[in-house]
């Protein structure tokens, strides 16, 4: 059997620290950089710890963790890449950073070493343009956390090459992962689609439609998500969440659909962060008592049924930019984001002109581009199509 490649990791915050976890499972050796050499005690002794973990609850045994462990490596030299087969960057969002240390990786790697970005929100084109052999360059997008979401979206952008597409696609398959196709586009598929599941709950709560906690609860009682857009922001971070709004709607050349809102502006320049700072929309402080749901809220499943057209439009739109194949986004947002169904098969249960007529009200209404109806949306209407059937 050949040996397995050396994959590197640069950046150990969150992601790199999980990425090279998951590489060293998988059986890769691994060399994980960083410029900051507390980070990389910090990260080396997470990894350790993640481990001990899943050796306690009986599902590895401490030898094959200390193993695994040994696979892993940290440096703050660029050069320890010399021999690796896959970088992947996943270091602060920071156009200029990036290209600065493509520019060197480029520099130390071999000729068939494939370089990726984890970036969130830039474009990989972008990233890839301080290479001198561009085709090599792809985004390869994990979720928060690495080790335990099983999506990775693929990105590969105009100037990447065809195989290493295909191999980068194969790489990450075989560490357990599902694959799917995006385009270089803002958001990718997840980031895309998922706006409106924050957006519009603040957007409702800005209105005065119903309170925070009665939104959260009508989207786990009515849709059955497993969080509330309010408990999901702080959950993620406003900070994140917020940066990753404002990033899609700049780059979408501030298309009303993806707008931020000033409530979670205000959150985040308060440092209100959500969980890991105490406070968000909800107080976290000890003693303090989440806010009850008005249950049997009147407009309950109103809140759910704007959520979801609103989700279904942005997943209709993405299928008919091409952004990725209607398999691939259904696997996304389940994959992803755990989102109780794929969105277009959530279209064809509900009937997609009903997801239709609630969007052409809500532009009625507002008479606000947000609420636009995707072309395709129209279209397959009038031609009583569904997605699947
Ligand atoms: P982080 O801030 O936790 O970690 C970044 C690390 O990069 C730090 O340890 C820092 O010392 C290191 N670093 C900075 N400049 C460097 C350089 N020139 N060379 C080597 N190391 C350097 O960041 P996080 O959250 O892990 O994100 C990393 C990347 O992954 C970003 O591009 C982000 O957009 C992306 N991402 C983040 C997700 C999240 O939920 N946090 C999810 C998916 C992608």
């Amino acid at each position: 059997m050949e040996p397995k490649i050396i994959i590197g990791v640069a950046g150990c915050g969150a992601m790199g620290s999980g990425i090279a976890q998951v590489a060293a499972s998988a059986g890769h050796q691994v060399i994980v950089l960083d410029t900051n050499g507390s980070a990389l005690d910090k990260s080396r002794s997470n990894i350790a710890k993640d481990y001990e973990k899943l050796v306690t609850k009986g599902k590895l045994t401490r030898e094959k963790a200390q193993v695994l462990l040994g696979l892993i490596s940290f440096t703050e030299n660029v050069a320890d890449f010399a021999e690796c087969g896959l970088v992947i960057e996943a270091i602060v969002e920071i156009l200029d950073v990036k290209k600065e240390l493509f520019r060197q990786i480029e520099n130390v790697v071999n000729v068939n070493c494939i370089i990726a970005t984890n970036t969130s929100s830039l474009p990989v084109v972008a990233v890839a343009s301080s290479c001198i052999e561009r085709s090599r360059v792809i985004g390869i997008h994990f979720f928060n956390p690495a080790t335990i979401l099983p999506l990775v979206e693929i990105i590969p952008s105009f100037t990447s090459g065809e195989t290493v597409v295909v191999k980068a696609r194969e790489i990450i398959n075989s560490w357990g992962k599902t694959t799917v196709l995006a385009k270089d586009t803002p958001g990718f598929i997840v980031n895309r689609i998922a706006r409106p599941y924050y957006g519009e709950a603040i957007k409702m709560y800005e209105e005065g439609i119903a309170d925070i906690a009665t939104i959260d609860w009508a989207m786990k009682t009515f849709g059955g998500f497993k969080m509330g857009p309010f408990e999901l922001m702080d959950f993620i971070g406003n900070d994140i969440n917020f940066k990753v709004t404002e990033t899609v709607w700049e780059q979408m050349f501030y298309d009303p659909r993806y707008r931020p809102s000033l409530t979670q502006k205000r959150l985040y320049e308060a440092g209100f962060f959500g969980r890991k700072s105490g406070r968000g929309y909800y107080n976290y402080s000890e003693g303090v008592s989440a806010p009850g749901a008005v249950e049997n809220h009147p407009k309950g499943n109103y809140i759910f049924e704007r959520i979801l057209a609103m989700l279904i439009n942005e997943a209709v739109d993405a299928l008919y930019l091409k952004i990725a194949s209607r398999n691939d986004i259904e696997l996304a947002m389940t994959k992803g984001v755990n989102y109780p169904k794929g969105l277009l098969q959530w279209a064809d249960d509900i009937g997609i002109h009903k997801v239709l007529e609630i969007l052409e009200k809500l532009m009625n209404d507002y008479n606000d581009d947000r609420y636009r109806p995707s072309l395709l949306l129209k279209k397959m209407v009038a031609e009583k199509r569904s997605f699947f059937s």
